[in-house]
């Protein structure tokens, strides 16, 4: 094989209380991309399509994850790289590690799969590395081991899957505003009250239950962030009116997903996320700020060849 195409799905990082380590991976919305292997060596991004993003691979995500994985196993081939690019840079749903992710992906089905999931997380975190300016992995492992993930740990890079209740749907609004992962970071705190934490880690490990169990009455009672939401959220227009209506609406639960813009939400079934949806749009269609919606099943497969 020469050449494959690929869907990298967009993803949702820190799930609410999970800041850091917790992500889900979405189904309806991702990039594609091409990867093809040469005869030139060395790694070259040939095409970009949809956002205006560097063609040098080691100014682009995907370029640097590709070198970074390229350098370490020093292939006697090349590769090239076409980016379609759906997922906006700078909306909160990992449009960064999609393209981080997808690169070494393609390399590695390329190559006849030499390196496992994690190893292939920790290449990709090279990649996101230069949009986030942090090594993190929380919507690298979604991307890739699909399904809900848990970085237990960047270094050593330890990565935990857990399991997907079948009637869980995500709802999801972009607002067209541009929030910088890096600069959404540098508004938060160093340190956080005890108090907090208590009540943030209870929210992880009860959250971890409900999905190994099924428990949508605790995955609604877990989805809470008492420690970046009230940080973040001013970023965001109109997020608590968001917020409540998607509560009403019948969500388990809404936060910011990843370093915003977007918010999501999380509901038992697909009426009540279509229903999510319509309560999200009531809110920012009385505003002048252009968004999209979505409505998602969880992809337990993660990125796949098409
Ligand atoms: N966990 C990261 C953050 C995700 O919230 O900053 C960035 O997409």
């Amino acid at each position: 094989m020469k050449e494959i195409r690929i869907f990298s799905p967009a993803t949702v990082a820190n799930v609410a209380c999970g800041f850091d380590v917790l992500g889900f991976c979405l189904d309806t919305i991702g990039d594609e991309m091409v990867i093809r292997k040469t005869d030139h060596k060395g790694i070259r991004i040939t095409k970009i399509e949809g956002y205006n993003l560097p063609y040098e691979a080691e100014q682009n995500v995907a370029g640097v994850s590709a070198l970074a994985m390229y350098n370490d196993l020093q292939p006697d081939c090349g590769f090239e790289i076409e980016i379609y690019k759906r997922i906006k840079p700078g909306s909160g749903i990992g449009s960064s590690s999609a393209s981080a992710a997808g690169s070494v992906f393609g390399m590695n089905v390329l190559l006849g799969q030499p390196l496992n999931k994690t190893q292939l997380t920790y290449f990709a975190m090279k990649g996101e590395a230069l949009a986030s300016q942090c090594e993190h992995a929380d919507n690298l492992a979604p991307a890739i081991f699909g399904g809900f993930t848990l970085v237990k740990s960047v270094k050593p890079l330890q990565i935990l899957e857990l399991p997907t209740p079948t009637d869980l749907y995500a709802t999801l609004i972009h607002p067209q505003i541009e929030i910088k992962t890096a600069d959404s970071r540098a508004i938060l705190p160093e340190a956080v009250p005890l108090q907090n934490a208590i009540i943030q880690w209870a929210n992880v490990g009860s959250l971890v239950h409900a999905l190994h169990t099924s428990d949508y009455d605790l995955i609604k009672d877990s989805l809470n962030d008492v420690i970046i939401e009230r940080f973040r959220k001013q970023l965001i227009p109109h997020f608590d009116a968001v917020k409540t209506a998607v509560l009403k609406a019948g969500a388990l639960g809404c936060a910011i997903s990843g370093s915003g813009p977007s918010i999501f939400a999380l509901s038992k079934s697909k009426a009540t996320a279509k229903s999510v949806e319509e309560a999200m749009k009531n809110v920012y269609s009385k505003t002048d700020i252009l968004f999209e919606t979505y409505v998602s099943k969880i992809n337990t497969e993660g990125i796949r060849v098409i």
